[in-house]
């Protein structure tokens, strides 16, 4: 039997745009737009990556100021979009999802529509397979600009090629799941797909509430061991899970990283995908990432196989476009 070997070929289905700009992505949007950095690069990697005193996603979510006031133009955001996907390909992602809140790149006077507009060119300019999950955003004041995501979802809401997806992204702990159920219910409503990130920097519950309002998939889940009815629904359902490990180390989802669920619910039979989060923050890639679950968690070739299939099921696109990275990954043989 031919031996089996590590993964070389990845998946990302939870990939922020404004979390993945390295140093390099930055200064070539700088240079583009004519806006000024500090010239030591090690003071740029500093402001653009998570402390080491970071001590909740609220601290870790302070870090993008800078990557988001690189991506306040049309052409400063489809740029963006295209290095990237690019830096991705180069690292060895075959699909990915980049997900975005449009109301976020609206500070300079772009309409989210047009951020909407910006993010499709930016798709097409790349080689690498790309789908967009808007981002609503959890907040005070900001119920209009989250309408307006739902709507712009729903208008440019595609099967492959595009937007695919909604989300809600931001500081969970101050503005809990439970305040968007309208939202969502809205989304189910018109159709359109949604992952929720739920069980993050809050509990069990908020993943239960993702559950109740019907997404597709929960970003992160990490905290679902902490109600066993929780677990027992996902297993049920098969929801996929997009965890996150270091961005989950870095916020402290959970205090203590040598009980870090993954490898047990893994074991449980829940459908774990394994992703970046905000690769450039963190300073990480998905290629590191699996060597960090091999290195330190013992995952295995063979589980590395079910992880990709897993996350290939989870995809927001086509049966085409899955049987084509079911090809690529060698999950057919
Ligand atoms: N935005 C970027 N990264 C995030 C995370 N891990 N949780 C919530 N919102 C985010
Ligand atoms: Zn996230």
């Amino acid at each position: 039997m031919e031996e089996q070997k590590f993964a070389t070929k990845y998946i990302d289905l939870h990939l922020h745009l404004d979390g993945a700009v390295t140093t390099e992505i930055a200064r070539e949007l700088a240079r583009l737009q004519g806006i000024s950095l500090p010239e030591d690069d090690k003071e740029l990697l500093k402001r653009l990556t998570v402390p080491d005193d970071c001590e909740s996603l609220n601290d870790f979510l302070e870090c993008f100021a800078l990557p988001l006031s690189l991506m306040q133009t049309k052409e400063g955001l489809s740029e963006a979009v295209r290095l990237v996907a690019d830096a991705c390909k180069a690292q060895g992602v075959i699909y990915a999802e980049l997900r975005y809140a449009p109301q976020l790149h609206c500070d300079q006077g772009m309409t989210q529509e047009e951020a909407v507009q910006a993010a499709l060119d930016g798709i097409s300019k790349t080689d690498l397979k790309v789908n967009l999950i808007l981002c609503c955003m959890r907040g005070e004041g900001n119920e209009d600009a989250n309408e307006e995501t739902l709507r712009l979802a729903k208008k440019y809401l595609v099967e492959d090629g595009g937007v695919v997806a909604i989300d809600i992204a931001g500081a969970e702990a101050l503005f809990p799941t439970a305040n968007y159920r309208e939202l969502f219910a809205k989304a189910k409503e018109l159709g359109i797909p949604f992952t929720i990130h739920a069980g993050e920097a809050d509990g069990a519950k908020s993943v239960k509430l993702a559950l109740e309002y019907g997404a597709r998939r929960i970003g992160h889940g990490v905290r679902s061991f902490e109600d066993p009815e929780v677990i027992q629904l996902l297993k049920e359902k098969q929801i996929p899970m997009e965890m996150c490990p270091t961005s989950n180390r870095q916020t402290h989802a959970v205090e203590d990283m040598s009980a870090y669920p993954f490898m047990e619910y893994f074991r449980q039979g829940l459908k774990v995908t394994l992703n970046t989060d905000d690769p450039g923050i963190e300073g990480t890639t998905l290629a590191r990432e699996f060597r960090y679950m091999e290195q330190t968690f013992g995952l295995t070739p063979a589980g590395e196989r079910v992880l990709l299939e897993n996350s290939v099921e989870a995809a927001f696109t086509t049966e085409k476009v899955k049987e084509w990275l079911r090809s690529e990954l060698g999950l057919n043989k």
